[in-house]
């Protein structure tokens, strides 16, 4: 069984949990799935009493990676009621753990092909519930478009859906750094939850965020939707900063495509920037403006790329298997 995800990047962020186990986060969160970076996984069911294996581009995937697909196979195991083990292959399209949602579009693809291979019957909304137990944001990476996350306060209540919206921005993705990054967000958020003074305060100024952001959304005025992403984004790392030790993703190539997003903006151009757990910048600007909002960091910011990224689809099942 082969499944395709793509990744999704939050424009009202998700940051912390209230239940780690259930991955059931503190507030709702919104997104916007990308048409760039795929995951393709593949997942054959084995025999039972063999150990799963896990490989992730041919090559048997990490202690730490191995373990977390493992513990989400036994998941989907416990509730279909079978014991065969799977013979799990992934690829990415996109570099990984390095704050570009490889996590999302993991699970997500991971969700939907262990959920067909051993036989179980989910609707969309079940599988968004099941791929939260991989990764919180791959949640939102079962569907397409903009993806509301219902943050909940249990199992059943905690699932994405697609907000119908017809708005179509560009997203001009700025690699600077695609290392793994040596913080997994996992424990970053646990322990912004902890330590950092501000956190409450930053759930509630994003549950404002996310109401704003649904109006902005339904009218389609990207300036508005740009100016709260952004100043969700910046909060949100605001907050990481005053964890104690201090989680820092943001590096100095970071200010400077950011001080270059602001640039564009007095020149008159649209254009907000939002970040995640790494130092790369995700720019939201209207398609026309894409390429040269590109121009612009590739020739502001030394050693960056650029990849220009529009609205993408939800994880779905591939009906041939690849050659
Ligand atoms: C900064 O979904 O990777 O990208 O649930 O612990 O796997 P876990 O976390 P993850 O966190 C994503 C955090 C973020 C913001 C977001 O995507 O909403």
């Amino acid at each position: 069984m082969t499944a395709v995800a793509y990744p999704n990047i939050a424009l009202i962020k998700y940051w912390g949990k209230r239940d780690e186990d259930q991955v059931i986060p503190w507030a709702d969160s919104l997104s916007l799935t990308l048409d760039v970076f795929p995951t393709t996984t593949t997942l054959h069911v084995g025999q039972t009493g063999d150990v799963d294996r896990v490989t992730v581009d041919g090559v048997p995937a990490s202690g730490t990676v191995s373990r977390r697909v493992v513990g989400f196979l036994e998941l989907v195991r416990k509730r279909a009621g079978r014991t065969e083990s799977a013979v799990v292959s992934t690829h990415n399209d996109g570099p990984m753990g390095a704050g570009l949602a490889s996590s999302a579009s993991a699970f997500a693809a991971l969700a939907l092909a262990a959920a067909e291979a051993y036989g179980l019957e989910l609707d969309a909304t079940d599988l968004s519930r099941l791929a939260r137990r991989g990764s919180g944001s791959a949640a939102r990476s079962v569907f397409g478009g903009f993806v509301l996350w219902h943050a909940g306060e249990d199992d059943p209540g905690s699932f994405a859906e697609q907000i119908g919206v017809e708005f179509d921005p560009a997203m001009v993705i700025t690699l600077i750094d695609t290392a793994p990054k040596a913080l997994s967000s996992r424990t970053a958020m646990r322990s912004t939850v902890e330590t950092s003074p501000l956190y409450r305060a930053w759930i509630e100024s994003s549950r404002a965020d996310l109401t704003d952001m649904r109006t902005a959304l339904e009218r389609g005025d990207l300036d508005m939707v740009g100016e709260i992403a952004e100043r969700n984004a910046l909060g949100m790392h605001a907050t990481m900063l005053a964890a104690r030790p201090a989680v820092r993703y943001l590096a100095a190539p970071t200010l400077n495509v950011l001080d270059n997003v602001t640039a564009l903006r007095d020149e008159g151009t649209s254009a907000y920037a939002t970040m995640d757990a790494g130092p790369n910048v995700k720019v939201l600007c209207s398609p026309g403006d894409a390429d040269r909002v590109a121009a612009r960091m590739r020739e502001a910011v030394p050693g960056c790329t650029t990849v220009v990224a529009r609205r993408g689809t939800g994880a779905a099942l591939l009906t041939e298997e690849p050659g």
